[in-house]
C-alpha cells in the first residue's frame, strides 16, 4: 500500500515530465505564419521590415583563403537569420565579386531560413582582384530588385556590401554606387582592415551606414549593427 502511494505521484510527475517535453518539442518546431513563410525557432527576430536586401560580398583576393570567405557568409547568414522571412516581411538576393560579378540568387529564390544560408554557404572564393564597383553595377545591369526577379513595390530596397579591403578601383566602386543610390537603393557598406574606410564612406548612402572591423575574426560584431540599420532604413510593419 505504501508502496502505491509513493508510486502514483510518480507517475503522475511523469506523466507531467513527458507532456512537458512534448510541449516544448512542438514549440521549437518551425514556426510558421499564416502567409506560409517560416523562420528559425530560437533566435529573436531583429524587426518586422518590409525589404529587398541584395547582398554583394566580397570573394576577391583580398578574403585571402575559404576559411575567412565562410566567415563573410556566416554574417550574411546571421544577418539572414534576423528577420522573418517571406512575401510580406524581408527577401534577399546575393551577388559576388572579385574581377566579375556572379550572381548567387534572386530575391525570388529562396524563402527560407534553411534555403538561403544554403545558398550562402555553397558559394565559394573567386580568389581574383577587387571590383566591388562590378558587383554594384550588375545589381543594377541585371535588374534584380525588379518585379520580375521578385522585387516588391512596397519594399525598402537595399544593398549590403562587403569590401575585405581597399578595391582595385575606388574611383569606380564610387561612381557605380552613386548610380545605384540613383535608383533609390539604400546602401549598407562594411569593410574590414585599416585602409578601407574612405571607400566605405564613398559607397554608403550615410555614415550611418558605414561598419568596419579589424579582423574577419570581429565580423560577427556586425550582426547587429547591420541589422538595426536595416530595420532604421526599412518600412517597420506594425
Ligand atoms: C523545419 O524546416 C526544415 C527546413 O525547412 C525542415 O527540414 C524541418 O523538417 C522542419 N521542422 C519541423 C518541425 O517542421
Ligand atoms: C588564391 O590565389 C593565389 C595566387 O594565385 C594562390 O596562391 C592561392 O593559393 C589561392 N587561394 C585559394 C584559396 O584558392
Ligand atoms: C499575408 O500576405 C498578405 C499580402 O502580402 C498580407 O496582406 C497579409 O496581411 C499577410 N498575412 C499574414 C498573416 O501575414
Amino acid at each position: 500500500m505504501g508502496h502505491v502511494m509513493h508510486l502514483i505521484p510518480a507517475v503522475v510527475i511523469s506523466g507531467i515530465v513527458l507532456l512537458y517535453t512534448a510541449t516544448t518539442k512542438a514549440a521549437q518546431g518551425n514556426l510558421t505564419d499564416l502567409n506560409g513563410t517560416s523562420r528559425t525557432p530560437g533566435r529573436s527576430i531583429a524587426c518586422r521590415a518590409a525589404a529587398d536586401v541584395i547582398f554583394i560580398l566580397d570573394a576577391s583576393a583580398k578574403v585571402v583563403d575559404e576559411s575567412s570567405y565562410q566567415k563573410v557568409v556566416d554574417l550574411a547568414s546571421a544577418v539572414v537569420r534576423s528577420f522573418i522571412i517571406g512575401d510580406a516581411d524581408v527577401l534577399f538576393g546575393g551577388v559576388t565579386y572579385s574581377d566579375d560579378a556572379k550572381k548567387l540568387f534572386d530575391i525570388k529564390d529562396f524563402k527560407t531560413h534553411d534555403d538561403l544560408t544554403k545558398a550562402l554557404k555553397d558559394s565559394h572564393l573567386l580568389n581574383m582582384s577587387s571590383r566591388p564597383d562590378l558587383g554594384l553595377d550588375f545589381v543594377g545591369y541585371h535588374e534584380m530588385f525588379s518585379i520580375d526577379l521578385g522585387g516588391r513595390y512596397n519594399a525598402a530596397k537595399l544593398v549590403i556590401v562587403l569590401l575585405a579591403g581597399k578595391s582595385e578601383r575606388s574611383d569606380l566602386t564610387k561612381e557605380a554606387a552613386k548610380n545605384l543610390a540613383n535608383e533609390g537603393v539604400v546602401i549598407i557598406a562594411a569593410g574590414i582592415g585599416s585602409d578601407v574606410e574612405p571607400e566605405l564612406v564613398d559607397i554608403a548612402s550615410s555614415e550611418l551606414n558605414v561598419f568596419k572591423v579589424k579582423s574577419f575574426g570581429h565580423l560577427n560584431q556586425l550582426i547587429k549593427e547591420i541589422t538595426s540599420r536595416v530595420c532604421q532604413v526599412s518600412k517597420i510593419k506594425d
